[in-house]
């Protein structure tokens, strides 16, 4: 039996580390070709030689928040693979997020890669899907998008936070309007929103006493792991999903259920 994306070939954004890494591992076990962006070269190759194993994977350089490099990464792509089928728009800034800082120069340095790195790379990847007459987009929102009010007992979503979850907010919004505009050319854009997910990044700026306070919240009760995402991520990107555009999936253990 053949994978669920034999013969695909999909960038994935951010897929250094973390979220984005377990999803290239396991877009590499489905059979799709995996383009490993990311703005870190040294996490970039490292990925690659991790993964090279299982299938064909290849790294570029890229900062999704710079128009060129975000053309050039879809141009490499179709170099190196001859195609692109999916683009997996996971990367944006949170291992060395600040989230003390309530200045606008924050906000617009926040927003220049989680949104608008999001929309170049949408906007790069698009022609080449419109082209083929058929394409799949995956961004990654948050659950944050969806914890307007914070917690009370806690300081962590105080008033010098909120950037990043507006610009995750954002996203949610930016899959519908790609949607709407895309379909018309057999491009499916979804969205998934993960709840706290147990990264590098996230030991290292979620306090430990938020994250049990945010676990024993959830209906699962438990910590939600980066390949518990995949399978949405596959989802999205296969045939089974065919109909199904414009929508956002929250992963979060059963916490902020919003639809
Ligand atoms: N970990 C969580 O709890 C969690 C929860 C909800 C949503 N998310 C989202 O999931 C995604 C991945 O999360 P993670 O925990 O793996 O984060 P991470 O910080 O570990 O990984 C992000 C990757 O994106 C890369 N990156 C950053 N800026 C870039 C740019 N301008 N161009 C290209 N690459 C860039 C980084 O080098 C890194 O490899 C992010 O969009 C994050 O906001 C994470």
């Amino acid at each position: 039996m053949g994978g669920r994306l034999d013969g695909q070939v999909a960038i994935i954004t951010g897929a250094g580390q973390g979220i984005g890494l377990a999803y290239a591992e396991r877009f590499l076990d489905e059979g799709a070709r995996v383009m490993v962006a990311d703005v870190n070269e040294d996490r970039g190759n490292a990925a690659v030689e991790a993964l090279g194993g299982r299938g064909e994977i290849a790294f570029v350089r890229t900062d999704i928040s710079d128009p060129a490099s975000a053309d050039a990464c879809v141009a490499a792509t179709v170099e190196r693979f001859g195609t692109l089928d999916v683009l997996i728009n996971n990367a944006a800034i949170y291992h060395d997020i600040d989230h003390t800082d309530a200045s606008l120069e924050y906000l617009q340095k926040i927003t220049a890669v989680n949104q608008h790195g999001t929309w170049l790379m949408g906007r790069a990847a698009a022609p080449v899907m419109v082209a083929k007459g058929r394409g799949r987009i995956v961004n990654q929102a948050s659950g944050a998008a969806y914890s307007y009010s914070g917690f009370p007992t806690m300081d962590f979503h105080g008033l010098g936070n909120y950037s990043y979850p507006i610009t995750k907010w954002g996203i949610v919004g930016l899959t519908k309007f790609m949607a709407a505009q895309l379909g018309q050319y057999g491009i499916t854009v979804n969205c998934i929103a993960p709840g706290i997910t147990m990264t590098e990044a996230t030991v290292k700026t979620v306090p430990e006493e938020f994250l049990s306070i945010m676990t024993s919240a959830t209906a699962l009760k438990s910590r939600l792991e980066p390949e518990d995402l995949a399978g949405a991520a596959v989802f999205f990107a296969s045939d089974d999903a065919r109909f199904c555009t414009g929508q956002t999936l929250v992963i979060d253990g059963g916490l902020a259920m919003p639809a």
